[in-house]
This record gives C-alpha cells, structure tokens and sequence, in this order.
C-alpha cells in the first residue's frame, strides 16, 4: 500500500471526461461544495482487475446528487465506463476506487443555483481498512441525523462531518471505530461501515431510515439468506447489545469485519461471522 501523499502521486485521474494527469486534478478555493458540504462520493473496491457492483456505486453516486437537488452530466453508463478506463490506466489489479461530484466555482452564496457540475473519479492501491482481526468500537457521543434533517440516505460529504469527528474521538480514545446512535437513540452505523448483530441465530440489522443502505450489507444479507440465516430488518435499541453473540461490521472498505468488542463488553468471532466474511471473500473474487 502505498504512504504517498494522495495529491502527489503518478498515474491519471478521469476528471470531467478527460484522463489527467494525476498531480493536475485540482479545484479551485472558491468551489461550492467545499464551502457548503454538497459533494457526493463513492467508494467502490477493486478485485481481480475489476470493479466489484460498480453499476451499483455508479447508480447510487448519481442517486446521491439527485437527493441533494442535482443531476451529474454523466450516465450511470457513462460513469461505469470511465471506471473502468481509468482503473485500467493505471493498472490496477486490486485497490479502490472514489468517484466524486462537486458544485462549481460560479456563484458564492449559499443557493447552489447557477453552478456546474463536476464529476473525477481516481483510483489507487488500498489494502486492509483496519489492522486488526476483531476492531474495538466505541460508543459515540454523535448522533446520526433523522431524515427530516439530513438527506440520511445520500453519501454527500456534509454528512461526515460527524463520522470524521466520531472517528477521530474513537481513536484518541484507544478504539478502532464508532457506532454511532440515531437521533431517536437507536443503534445505526459505524463511520463508513454498517451493523449487523446475531441474536439467537438470527441476523439483526438496522433500518435504513437515516443511515446509508450500504451495497455490502445488502450483498451480505443476500449471501445470509442463502446459507439460510434468516435477516431482520428493524429498529434495535443500545440494551440489545447484551444479547448478541456476535457483532460484525460490513461496508466496501471494510468487507466484513468481525467486531470485539463495543464499549467494554466482548463479543467472539464466531461461526456465522466467519462463514460470511468467507462467502464475501469468495463471490468479490469470483
Ligand atoms: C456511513 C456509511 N455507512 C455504510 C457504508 C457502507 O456502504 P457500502 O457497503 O455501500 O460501502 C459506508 C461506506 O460507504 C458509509 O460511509
């Protein structure tokens, strides 16, 4: 993996219908959603030189914008296909991908009326998301916003103002993540992963009310089902904590990840964990 600075690296990133070259994919101060947090992202990972449900983070980078009142001046199409160009221009065999749409430089003022839309996608070598087989996480003083407040269900760059401040505190604090409430008190979602629970066999996970439906947790409720583990869908409340068995995290960067430990109570990897993570592994590859 490379420790290279993400600005100052070669290769080429696609950047409004041209590949250029990497070091000049640049924007200028006074754009849009750098002042008004209205970019939307991907992240999209890169197996066996191909994009794992790139149609999938393509249709969802395109939904994103429209939740937050504009359309890309790309297809979904479009976007598949300029992926795959510039994964392939820069030789990539695995790594990850992050396609971005941002608001130009036209107006300032907080309406975004009269603003360009920007689409680049870059791509790079990304191994592991965490160093550890079972990640600790901590509960969050951040609460995930109701849908009344946010556009919950876009993956728009205001809404990590709070995963990077609950990130951040988990680290400091010895932890390797967050799980973060909602704003009715309900458990949600890690910081850029999703939460399953196993409660007696069953597979638990939250509503999608205000969290990000993640494109692995709903590949991995499908691979559940077919290994006839049954999925629930609901609202699950702090104190359940006590009766799951095991606890894992899903999400592009992280796969599946096997969680240990949540504030200071203990959970194993155990069967139905690793007999996931195992078929994620496999059907990414396959
Ligand atoms: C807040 C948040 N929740 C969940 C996820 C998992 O989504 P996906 O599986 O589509 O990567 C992500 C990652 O994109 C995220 O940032």
């Amino acid at each position: 993996m490379s420790t290279l600075p993400l600005d100052d690296r070669d290769g080429v990133i696609w950047f409004n219908g041209q590949l250029v070259p990497w070091r000049e994919a640049k924007v200028h101060v006074l754009t849009h959603s750098l002042h008004y947090g209205n970019a939307v992202f991907e992240g999209a990972r890169i197996y066996n030189g191909k994009v794992f449900k790139l149609t999938e983070h393509s249709a969802r980078l395109v939904k994103s914008a429209k939740m937050l009142a504009y359309d890309l001046p790309y297809s979904v199409a479009e976007l598949d296909a300029a992926t795959r160009q510039v994964v392939a221009e820069n030789k990539l065999e695995s790594g990850y991908v992050r396609p971005l749409a941002w608001r130009g430089a036209e107006v300032i003022g907080v309406s975004a009326k009269g603003t360009h839309v920007h689409v680049a996608i870059a791509a790079f070598p990304w191994g592991a998301y965490y160093e550890q087989k079972a990640i600790r996480l901590v509960t969050s003083r951040w609460k995930r916003p109701s849908p009344e407040s946010a556009p919950a269900g876009s993956k728009a760059a205001g809404l990590y103002i709070i995963c990077t401040l609950a990130k951040d505190e988990a680290l400091a604090a010895g932890y390797q993540d967050a799980l973060m409430h909602d704003y009715k008190g309900r458990l949600s979602e890690a910081t850029g992963a999703n939460l399953f629970l196993l409660i007696g066999g069953e597979l638990h996970t939250p509503t999608i009310e205000c969290i990000l439906n993640g494109i692995t947790r709903q590949t991995v409720m499908a691979l559940a089902q077919k290994r006839g583990i049954k999925v629930i869908e609901r609202e699950i409340w702090p104190d359940e904590l006590a009766r799951a068995t095991e606890v894992f995290l899903t999400g592009t960067a992280v796969e599946v990840q096997p969680v240990g430990m949540i504030d200071a109570r203990e959970y194993p990897v155990g069967p139905v964990t690793q007999q996931l993570l195992a078929d994620y592994a496999a059907l990414v590859r396959s």
